[in-house]
Parts: C-alpha cells; structure tokens; sequence
C-alpha cells in the first residue's frame, strides 16, 4: 500500500484543483492519510498571491527534507501558484523536490508521478494551455455526496490590477461551457448536494470572451431551477463586472443566498486608478445602494489592501470612510506585499512599514465594531440553517451556515447534516455563532 498526504493553501481555485488530485493520485494506488511521516508521496498545492504564503511553501519543504533523507523513496511535489511562478528553477532551488506542476498541468500530475516512480525523473511542467483546449479541461472531480460543493465556470483573469499575480499564474480568463456547468450542478444535486458555490477569480465576466456564451446572471437563472438544490452562492465578483442583471437576482432568485462578497481594495480614487481597478469610489457605492435596494437584508463582505505604494494618510481615511459607508458585515485586509511580475512592484514605495501596520491596525479596530454590531444586533433571531457537518470544535456540535454565511454552532442529532433547520442565535462569537434548535 502506498500512502500520499497532500496540503492546500490559499483560494478556492485550489480547493477545487485539490479535489482533482486526490482523485488522480487515488487511481495510482495511493491512499490519503493525515501527516507527512507515513506518506510515500506529500504533495502542496500553493499559493503565492502574497510573499508570506510564498515563504511558508519553501518553509515546509525544508521540513520534508529529513523525511526524505531517511526515504530516498519518498516523492515531493508542488502544485499550484508557486509552482507556476517559479517553473524548474524550483528543481534547482529544492533538491530533493521531485515535481513541479503548473496550474494548467493538473492533468498531467498522474503521467509525471508515474516517471519519477518508473525512473526516477524529476520534472517541471508549467506551460499555459491555449484557449480551447483549457476550455476542455475544466478540473474535473469524481461527485460525491458532501453537503456543499465548489463547481468551475471561469478560470484564469484578464484584469492585471498592477498588484495581482493570479493572471500571471492562473493565465487568461476562460469560461466553461454552460451545459456542462449545469450537468455537474444536476449530477451534485442528484448525489445529495444541497448547496453549490459557482467559483471562479471573476464569475462576473463569465462568457464574455467565449461569444456564444450566455451571461453569468443567465446562468444563475439555470442553475436555480436544478431540482434538488437549495442554495446558491458564487465568488469572486469583480465589482466593475456587477451587472445591474447580475444585482437583480438576488431579488429574483429564491436559491441565491443573500450574501455578497465584493472586494473593493480601497476607498480612495488615487488609489483605485493606481491599482487598476477600473472603477470609481461612486462607482463601487453605488453598486452596493443597488443591491441594497434589490434585497434590503443582503449582507456584503469584502477584501480590502492597506499600504498600496503612494498611499497617503488621506488616501487611508478615504478607505476608513468607505467601511464606515458601506458597513461590511466582514473584510478581509492586507497589508500590500509585491509581486514579481506585476506591475505595481516597480512603483516606488516610501511608506515605512510601521505606518502600514498601524493603518492595517486601526483599520481592522474599526471594522471589527462593525462586525460586532451586525452579530449581537442578531442574537435572539431564528433563521434556516443549512446544517453541513460536525462542528469544527470537535465538542459533538453541529454546525451550519446562514443565508449570510455566517457559522452557527448548535446541539443536534447527525440525521440533521443535509437539511435546513430553524436554529436560534443565543451568543455571538468572533468567527461564529452559538445557536439551538427552534
Ligand atoms: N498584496 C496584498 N494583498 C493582495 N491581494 C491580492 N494581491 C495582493 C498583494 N500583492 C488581496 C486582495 C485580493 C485578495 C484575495 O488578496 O485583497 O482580493
Ligand atoms: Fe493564491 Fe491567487 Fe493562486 Fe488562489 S489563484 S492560490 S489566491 S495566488
């Protein structure tokens, strides 16, 4: 018997890519486990939007190197991010690492892990596919019965936000066809799925290059009638992409969860043209008035970056100001990190790094009374929970999510995962709620 342990960082584009090696590495024979001790093959998938998720990729190599010098038999890969970012000088930097495979080489991985087997070869493949034949690899996973899934409909980025590596590691935007995104949807709900996440680094712009390709709200209007499903969610959208068609739909569509998660990046003019975002303070407020209209409950979440190069003290509170105006239920913030290859890393950068974290610092206190606002404000409320698993505590607790994503931890009876249940608030935490059955 032959076991693999496998590690995933970052979006969910990797998650989905995960699932797909299990798959692939499964039908070589391997069995998963939980460590990398016992593993004859450990495999990362990796990602670099950041330097410090890129630290942590060499970080653990180097913890992999005692295993493998008391295994010679022992295969390391990489996929992903990295992996596409750095090509075969990773070999040359990591001499013990066996397989670098790039994010459009996925379905090459089980060929490459055969040769080192076989032979012994070390290989890199990290070459971009061509349109059309990406369009036909779209990841494919074996259906199974989880209670939420991730399903593809465009991959890739044609954006270039001068601080963005994705579209030089994940490559141009590529929409999958309709009908196969609606025969996964109907083949999940069929095994049971209840919830299905459209996923993609920018669903908004589903179909526009492929011309004869239907929009991303048209889609949604499909996916909503697949019987069996009871919820829909989908991420990232590009707030420039927000069609007003696109907004309408969560008036519209009774499967659409009312949650939307819209990064805005910063709240200043200056900044948003340096970052290439090709929208507008105004124009990103507005959209959020449109929405609220649409759906007065719809709670928005964001990703927000502190410290973009230039930034000015007022630039900052213009983005201060924006949290305050649009009242996210939650942001997600950085701290600006350069990447080779973007544009924005040949800007010069003056600000010492003890005033991007103080901004990063009182960024993230105000917003953190925002997000306590919204969830006290919820406590004694019942809601319909879709109950997905186990708590994460691990104290016998389910748990499950409202329409808002946010996680509600309560006591029931396992026959309960799948199902959607009335569950009332009674404590708020900082990542979740305390719930009980109603
Ligand atoms: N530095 C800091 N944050 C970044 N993000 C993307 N690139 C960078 C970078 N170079 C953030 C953005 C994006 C999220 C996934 O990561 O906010 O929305
Ligand atoms: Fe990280 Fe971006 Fe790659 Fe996702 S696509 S793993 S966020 S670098």
């Amino acid at each position: 018997m032959k076991n693999f342990y496998l590690e995933t960082f970052g979006c969910q584009m990797n998650v989905v890519d995960s699932e797909q090696i299990v798959d692939l590495v499964q039908q070589l024979g391997y069995v998963q486990v939980g460590s990398p001790e016992p593993a004859d093959l450990i495999i990362l998938n990796t990602c670099s939007i950041r330097a410090r998720a890129e630290r942590k990729v060499y970080g653990h190599l180097g913890r992999f190197k005692p295993l493998k010098q008391r295994r010679p038999g022992l295969i390391i890969a990489v996929c992903g991010c990295v992996a596409q970012q750095e090509g075969g000088r990773m070999l040359e930097k990591v001499p013990y690492l066996d397989v670098v495979c790039g994010t459009h080489n996925v379905h090459r991985l089980g060929d490459m892990l055969r040769q080192v087997e076989e032979r012994r070869a070390r290989c890199a493949e990290v070459a971009f596919l061509e349109a059309d034949q990406r369009r036909r690899l779209f990841p494919e996973r074996r259906p199974n019965a989880e209670v939420t899934r991730f399903v593809t409909v465009i991959q890739g980025c044609d954006n270039f936000c001068s601080y963005c590596v994705v579209p030089h590691v994940r490559g141009r935007e590529v929409s999958r066809p309709a009908a196969e995104v609606l025969d996964e949807v109907q083949a999940l709900a069929a095994q049971g799925v209840r919830e299905i996440t459209l996923i993609g680094q920018n669903v908004n712009s589903y179909g526009r290059k492929e011309g004869d390709e239907i929009s991303f709200a048209a889609l949604l209007k499909q996916v909503n009638a697949v019987e069996g499903l009871e919820r829909i969610r989908f991420m990232t959208s590009h707030p420039k992409d927000l069609s007003d068609e696109l907004v309408d739909c969560f008036g519209e569509l009774d499967k659409l969860c009312k949650h939307i998660h819209l990064p805005v990046q910063a709240g200043g003019d200056a900044v948003l043209k340096a970052m290439r975002r090709g929208y507008t303070r105004e124009q990103y407020l507005g959209r959020i008035v449109r929405l609220r209209r649409v759906c007065p409950d719809i709670r928005v979440t964001s990703d927000v970056i502190v410290g973009f190069p230039g930034e000015t003290e007022s630039d900052f509170e213009q983005t201060m100001d924006l949290l305050k105006e649009a009242r996210f239920a939650e942001i997600y913030s950085f701290i600006y990190s350069a990447r080779p290859g973007t544009s924005a890393a040949d800007l010069t950068d003056e600000t010492p790094k003890a005033v991007k974290q103080e901004r990063f610092d009182r960024m993230l206190a105000l917003q953190e009374e925002i997000t306590l606002e919204y969830h006290r404000r919820d406590v004694g409320q019942v809601l319909p929970l879709l109950v997905e698993g186990s708590s994460r505590q691990g104290n016998g607790q389910l748990f499950g999510r409202t329409t808002w994503n946010r996680i509600v931890n309560f006591d029931g009876g396992r026959d309960l995962i799948g199902q959607i249940v009335p569950v009332r608030l009674v404590r708020a935490y900082r990542n979740s709620h305390l719930g009980e059955l109603a």
